[in-house]
């Protein structure tokens, strides 16, 4: 029978499929949902110092072909997501999670590193770095001069495993530009990819979500090429020791098969998650795993990055 079990920086997964942030992580409640289904992990909603609303309903809309969204960062704040996984920790010993952040400036990001590193949690910190949604705040990491600096002072204090979530990237040159700057840093990983921010969905004569004049993060089969590019791009050019997280467009186990082949150690669901509820990771494992037998495959490294080319 194949196995789904991956690694990251010798921390092992009994499943490579978890949540994405943003989707059944805002609350404990939530989070236990993912605890308690197939899902290897899960990642908490990008927390911030303080505890946020977010932007305006509606924020959140299902389409045919995924998802729009702008939800500005609502959370519970770092407290309660740094508190509940130091909780689990005790519970689950053998498990390892991811805790998500960000701050509106840099000095919050570095304001809750520190408390994150003065703690006790020992799981790995999703650095966000990506969010299209608050208004008036840029993606971090399409700026690499600002992305470069968060990052070396990150790593001048901080000692525990950490990633960071990326958007998309679209042009080749800017791979190249991107992971020149990440191959500096001990990163335990990198998250390609963040929904592609800004898109506009239209029903008859209006936008369908009501922050940015309808302006919001696209999610599903909108963007699994992009997703399954920026993961190869980034398996291509990053040092070995940092894993990619693979995110975007799945909903089928041959959508996981396709991330993992592209270099994915591990991947994440947003829109299809937020469709089917938890249940969804039984049906990804047992898809990913019959394509798995069928092609003969007992493990993901035997197939992980290893594309075909023409
Ligand atoms: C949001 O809360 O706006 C989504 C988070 C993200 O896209 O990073």
């Amino acid at each position: 029978m194949p196995t789904t079990q991956t690694t990251i920086q010798h921390v092992s997964f009994e499943n490579c499929l978890m949540n994405a942030a943003g989707v059944y992580c805002y609350s404990k409640e939530e989070l236990e949902q993912v605890i308690n289904s197939s899902a290897g992990s899960f990642v908490t909603k990008t927390a911030t110092l303080e505890a946020r609303l977010g932007n305006p309903e509606p924020r959140y809309i299902n389409t045919s072909l995924g998802s729009i969204n702008s939800m500005g960062l609502p959370n519970l704040s770092l407290h309660y997501y740094l508190e509940y996984l130091i909780e689990l920790q005790e519970i689950y010993k053998e498990r390892t999670y991811f805790l998500s952040l960000t701050g509106l400036n840099q000095e919050d990001i570095h304001k809750s590193l520190k408390q994150v590193q003065e703690s006790e949690f020992n799981g790995f910190v999703e650095l966000n770095l990506s969010c299209p949604n608050v208004p008036g705040k840029p993606q971090i990491a399409y700026d690499f001069e600002t992305t470069d600096n968060i990052l070396k002072q990150v790593f001048s204090y901080y000692k525990k495993p950490l990633g960071i979530k990326l958007p998309p990237y679209f042009d080749i040159v800017h791979f190249d530009q991107a992971a020149e700057i990440f191959n500096r840093y001990p990163l335990a990983f990198v998250n390609c990819i963040n929904s592609i921010g800004n898109g506009l969905i239209i029903e008859d004569e209006s936008v369908v979500i009501k922050p940015k004049e309808g302006f919001g993060g696209l999610g599903g089969d909108y963007i699994k090429p992009t997703a399954l590019a920026n993961v190869h791009a980034f398996y291509k050019r990053l040092n070995k020791s940092i894993a990619i997280i693979g995110t975007g467009g799945v909903k089928t186990g041959r959508d996981v098969f396709e991330h993992i082949l592209c270099g994915a150690s591990m991947v994440q669901v947003g829109t299809a998650l937020q469709k089917e509820g938890p249940e969804i990771f039984e049906r990804l494992t047992r898809e990913l795993k019959a394509i798995m037998e069928e092609k003969g495959y007992k493990t993901l490294e035997e197939f992980r990055g290893k594309l075909n080319y023409l």
